[in-house]
């Protein structure tokens, strides 16, 4: 059933977004390797972060959902045990990359595999330096789900990355928590740290120096509480939807601002766009709340190391660039044809149903913003974050426009279109 959303004339209010689902993806998986109890607060009950718990479970984990928190009990390094049936990691590629890597130095065999766009997703980039490493794994072609994975003892290695990828990067660095001697990944750029910060927090010892980082493998890992902050890229959707609509003024309150993933709030400025920081605090992962005031944006060019920092913020962007004034450049984002769905082919054709002059280029957009746009039919290509990037579009478009299949949201974000209508109703 399609979803239909009228334009809005401003947005005003204070909300809070859902947990970070990288956070909670690891929160999961790192629990279920420590030794005692893991109390996970404002953990994402997005269907992503649930194929990891459904996963964990499969593996003997016993994990307590309730409304409040959810509660890991952690079997120790050592204590997965054998799943009885295939490992399913639904639509999300963080469990199928970071579980791939736990379990290439697991005893037991163990099969992959996920729906449709998991299956079309590169998993050789995982598959080789895990091979490297000795692992014993086998994908559909030798790129793709389902992966077969069988027992292997694993070494150390020092691997140069040729994608500035957080997956990656986590595959290799948790099969690195099962092998003999040190393992050594090298970034092209930073991406996200999440895998690093916590794992030290559970007694592991990482070593970072720039772009590489260095694990030694240790003999336990010890449970601790997360408070999962909310998720900047889900509230990407509401700073830009704040920053086009006239008078609009919203606070976003507890949003997680590791500098890692606060690429969006660097472009969203580079752009003219008023968002203020309000009582940063935290620890492990830094969190302040957000504060966003409709301004006049205007174009600019988005490229190189800002990229693995604003990764998935990159549809919305797109979005407030069809609405700034000028030229808008995105660049080196060929990592975004491989993401839920061809991002940039995604959103260059549904910005263009509205009008938008929108060139898509070998890796990312064109955009000449500005124009007056139009309400659509849109596309969502099953992908949550091209879904909710042009219901955003959609409140600044003329005459109505409608999302097909808006129930993809709930990957990330099941409470989407509520909170946006309650901003709107103010
Ligand atoms: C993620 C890393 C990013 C991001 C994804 C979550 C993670 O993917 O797009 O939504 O939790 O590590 P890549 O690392 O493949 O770029």
């Amino acid at each position: 059933m399609s979803y239909t959303l009228t334009t809005a004339a401003s947005l005003q209010g204070t909300i809070t977004v859902p947990g970070d689902k990288s956070i909670s993806h690891r929160a999961v998986m790192f629990g279920s390797l420590a030794e005692g109890d893991t109390h996970i607060t404002g953990f994402l009950m997005g269907e992503d972060c649930l194929s990891t718990i459904s996963c964990f479970r499969k593996m003997g984990i016993d994990i307590d959902v309730s409304d409040e928190e959810v509660i890991v009990h952690g079997a120790g390094l050592h204590g997965l045990k054998a799943p009885s049936e295939l490992l399913y990691t639904g639509n999300s590629g963080t469990t199928t990359r970071l579980l791939c890597g736990i379990l290439a130095g697991q005893p037991f065999p163990s099969t992959l595999n996920g729906d449709a766009s998991i299956q079309k997703r590169p998993m050789g980039r995982i598959i080789k330096p895990l091979h490297l490493m000795g692992a014993d794994i086998e994908g559909k072609d030798g790129n793709l789900c389902p992966l077969t994975i069988k027992p292997a003892q694993l070494q150390g290695i020092r691997y140069e990355m040729p994608v500035a990828s957080a997956q990656l990067k986590s595959s290799i660095l948790l099969a690195g928590l099962f092998a003999d001697g040190k393992t050594t990944v090298i970034e092209p750029a930073a991406s996200r740290d999440h895998t690093e910060r916590m794992l030290r927090g559970l007694g592991a010892k990482v070593e970072s120096n720039g772009t590489e980082i260095t694990l030694t493998p240790p003999e336990t890992l010890h449970a601790v509480d997360v408070d999962v902050p909310g998720d900047i890229s889900s509230a990407a959707y509401f700073l830009v939807a704040g920053l086009i609509l006239p008078d609009s003024d919203i606070i976003i309150r507890n949003v997680g601002i590791n500098p890692t993933r606060t690429g969006i709030l660097d472009a969203l400025e580079s752009m003219g766009a008023n968002i203020e920081r309000l009582n940063e605090r935290g620890t492990v992962e830094p969190v302040c709340d957000l504060r966003v005031r409709c301004s006049k944006l205007h174009g600019t060019v988005i490229g190189g190391d800002i990229i693995p920092r604003l990764i998935d913020e990159l549809p919305v962007l797109a979005v407030a660039a069809a609405f700034a004034e000028g030229e808008t450049v995105i660049r080196d984002a060929q990592e975004l044809k491989v993401k839920e769905s061809n991002r940039i082919a995604a959103m260059t054709a549904e910005l263009s149903r509205t009008g938008a002059d929108v060139v898509e280029t070998e890796d990312g957009m064109i955009i000449h913003g500005g124009k007056k746009l139009h309400g659509a039919a849109f596309t969502s290509y099953a992908d949550h974050r091209v879904a909710m990037s042009m219901a955003v579009c959609a409140l600044a478009c003329e005459g109505d426009s409608s999302i097909d299949d808006p129930a993809c949201v709930a990957i990330s974000y099941p409470t989407f279109f509520e909170t946006l209508n309650s901003l709107k109703n103010n």
